[in-house]
């Protein structure tokens, strides 16, 4: 039988770093099951070293661990899988959120090579929504348990961006028209069961509208709310990458954020995804 790869954990709610193993094709079935066990577990899973890696690499490694998604729904990446996020071309997702959560099929698995890295900052950050949910005081639950939110890709990356040095609106303009030409709109449950782990877990991030029923002064204080519990440190991970990383998280578990803190350097990071299912809430 095969070594399997060794799994350490590096925070207290989620994240570990994946070693003893070179991603690629063809991979053991028993070292596949380990990695997918300490994504379930650890929500995000990180390797070093995995520079040999193309994309054609990056997605056979990705293929035994699910079905492949388009690479975007509404982006022309010039790729069937692979997306480009390029901070030359705009493409920053500098705001937490799960990924492509407009759709009735949130993509399950995503992973991240990266390819070009900035000398300082550029990391990325991962929240547990597991974690999130959990720390949840009763009275909140009951609110939160059979709430439903709007869903939809009109997420505005201008008017969100923390750092007025950090984006031109003229650069990106192009990438926000493109990403926004075909409106996607779905209505999610705020809480979902993980089809794999059972685990209850808070379906938020940047691009939600409003809830359900609420008006819209009153989802916006409760979004605010609900957000600052899924982003508190001690639910969070830092990763600061080298060329030939690989991140991989769980975006039913999951939020992340690209923070944009490089100033004008490259950074290039491609991303496959995996076929999701449509959420299911606690009462089905
Ligand atoms: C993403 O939001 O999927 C990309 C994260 C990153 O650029 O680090």
């Amino acid at each position: 039988s095969p070594t399997l790869p060794t799994v350490r954990k590096i925070g207290g709610r989620i994240g570990a770093v994946i070693e003893g193993v070179t991603l690629g094709p063809d991979l053991h079935p028993e070292v596949v099951a380990t990695v997918r066990a300490a994504l379930l577990a650890h929500k995000v899973v990180f390797f070093r070293g995995q520079d040999h890696l193309d994309d054609a690499g990056q997605l056979a490694f990705a293929e035994q661990l699910g079905t492949l998604t388009t690479a975007h729904p509404t982006v022309n990446t010039g790729s069937a899988h692979v997306l480009s996020l390029n901070a030359t071309k705009g493409m920053a997702a500098n705001s937490w959120h799960t990924d492509v959560t407009f759709v009735d099929r949130i993509p399950a698995i995503s992973i991240l090579r990266g390819v070009t890295i900035p000398p300082y900052g550029g990391n990325t950050m991962w929240a547990s929504t597991v974690a999130a949910y959990d720390a949840l005081t009763p009275p909140l639950r009951a609110l939160v348990d059979h709430l439903w939110a709007v869903h939809t890709n009109e997420y505005d990356y201008v008017a969100s961006s923390e750092d007025p040095d950090g984006d031109s609106p003229d650069r990106d303009a192009l990438d926000r028209r493109q990403f926004r030409a075909t409106y996607y709109e779905t209505e999610h449950p705020v809480v979902r069961v993980h089809p794999e782990t059972g685990e209850r877990s808070l379906v938020l991030g940047h691009f939600v509208k409003r809830f359900v029923g609420l008006n819209s002064a009153e989802s916006s204080a409760l979004f605010k709310l609900l957000q600052d519990r899924v982003t508190k440190p001690e639910n969070t991970v830092r990763w600061q990458w080298q060329p030939g990383d690989v991140a991989m998280w769980d975006n039913r578990a999951t939020q992340h954020y690209a923070v944009a803190d490089f100033d004008n350097h490259p950074r290039e990071v491609r991303r496959v995804t995996l076929v999701g299912d449509v959420p299911v809430a606690i009462d089905g």
